[in-house]
């Protein structure tokens, strides 16, 4: 799973394939990965946060285990983000 985030709702993009083989600690059991993209916002509290609800939305509504999830966060320069012909 691949989640961009931006703080206007117009710009939030959500890509889900779960078409992808994944086995992690060696099994084949139900399992997430995320990446989560935005131009600032990002930080210790944030991300834990984030990470904190995701996690729960998996679980509730896929029975994806919490410990069965990764998420990476990134902070974007506005300069390192394309969109419409231009960067942001
Ligand atoms: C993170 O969650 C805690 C507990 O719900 C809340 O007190 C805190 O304000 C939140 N932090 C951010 C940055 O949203
Ligand atoms: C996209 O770029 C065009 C040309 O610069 C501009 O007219 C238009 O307003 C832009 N659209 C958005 C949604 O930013």
């Amino acid at each position: 799973m691949i989640v961009s985030f931006l703080y206007l709702f117009q710009y939030v993009m959500i890509l889900l394939n779960g078409q992808v083989p994944i086995a992690f600690g060696g099994t084949e059991e139900p399992v997430a990965y995320g990446e989560l993209i935005s131009i600032g916002g990002l930080g210790p509290s944030v991300n834990g946060n984030l990470s904190s609800t995701i996690a729960e939305i998996l679980e509730t509504k896929l029975s994806i285990d919490s410990s069965r999830f990764y998420i990476k966060f990134y902070d974007a320069q506005r300069s390192f983000f394309g969109y419409n012909g231009s960067t942001f």
